[in-house]
């Protein structure tokens, strides 16, 4: 899981702390990514932090504070219980996605993995998309497994987007990806949602690349590169019920606290009423504002 990047489109509120400490509700932000992973029974998990990224550590110490078990996040219990144990690992200075996942090339030897950007948060039921990630890996012998959504075409200068040869059922065959395209170059409205499945020849692809124009090494270009060398690419989209919720910027952000508040059992049922409350009140201001008692 990298997390070692430095949070600048949300600061100051990330001046000192991590982004993946960013409450989803009433869950940081990684905690939802541990527990995804932990649900589709990924039992190892090695994060890379950068600098000032401690906190995380702290954080999934799973002797943490000794909540009791009302208070404690679901994925508490099963790193207590060492079904799922987290390593750390640094990442300093921060380089670039792939110099993130290059970083865990001794962790990984010789094993298929999945990556898990530690600021994207998928509300998917059990791990389901992670799970389905590692299967159609499987079934279609492939050399990378991209997770993606569908966006607007003005957001594709935000993501990593894919270009697609053939659909085989779920699985999209991918011929490119491109990083941050201009909206009218994007090759598709199909973008990378921050979760992958590699082989290990995704490592030699890193060695071999050269750092883009502001020094980092992307891993999206790795991943073109593995395609445009022949390998196996394909990608697999979200289910329609299934969520990405993005902790990197304050509008994104803003809407995955109040869907991380929506999806808690205890929580989200009085927050939704909250909700309703107040969009009829902002549409119709003679309607009562539920923050006036
Ligand atoms: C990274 C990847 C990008 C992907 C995105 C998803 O970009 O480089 O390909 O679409 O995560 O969150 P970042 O958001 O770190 O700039």
């Amino acid at each position: 899981m990298p997390a070692a990047g430095r949070g600048t489109r949300l600061y100051p509120l990330t001046k000192v702390q991590p982004k993946e400490m960013m409450p989803v509700g009433p869950y940081p932000a990684i905690d939802w990514v541990i527990q995804e992973l932990a649900a589709a029974e990924i039992t190892e998990i090695l994060v890379i932090i950068g600098p000032g990224k401690s906190a995380l550590e702290a954080h999934l110490d799973p002797q943490q504070g000794r909540l009791p078990e009302s208070d404690r996040p679901p994925w508490l219990s099963e790193l207590a219980s060492s079904r799922t144990t987290v390593y750390f690992t640094r990442q300093n200075p921060p380089g670039g996605l792939g110099e993130a996942v290059a970083c865990a090339r001794q962790f990984i030897g010789d094993e298929d993995f999945v990556v898990a950007l530690g600021d994207s948060v998928i509300i998917s039921e059990n791990g389901a998309f992670a799970r389905r990630l590692l299967d159609a890996h499987q079934a279609g012998q492939a050399a990378a497994t991209l997770g993606v959504q569908r966006i607007a075409r003005q957001q594709a200068s935000s993501y990593g987007v894919i270009e697609v040869t053939e659909e085989i059922e779920e699985r999209l065959l991918v011929s490119d990806v491109v990083e941050k395209p201009e909206p009218d170059q994007a090759p598709s409205d199909l973008a990378i949602c921050g979760r992958y499945v590699f082989s290990p020849e995704i490592f030699i692809e890193l060695d071999n690349l050269a750092t883009d124009r502001g020094g980092e090494l992307q891993l999206t270009d790795a991943i073109a590169a593995l395609a445009s060398s022949g390998k196996p690419v394909q990608a697999i989209p979200l289910a329609p019920e299934e969520l990405r919720l993005d902790v990197g910027n304050f509008s994104s952000y803003g809407r995955a606290f109040v869907r991380g508040m929506l999806s808690h059992p205890a929580l989200g049922p009085s927050f939704r009423k909250y909700l309703l409350k107040l969009a009829a009140h902002l549409q119709d201001s003679s309607q009562p504002n539920p923050d006036r008692a």
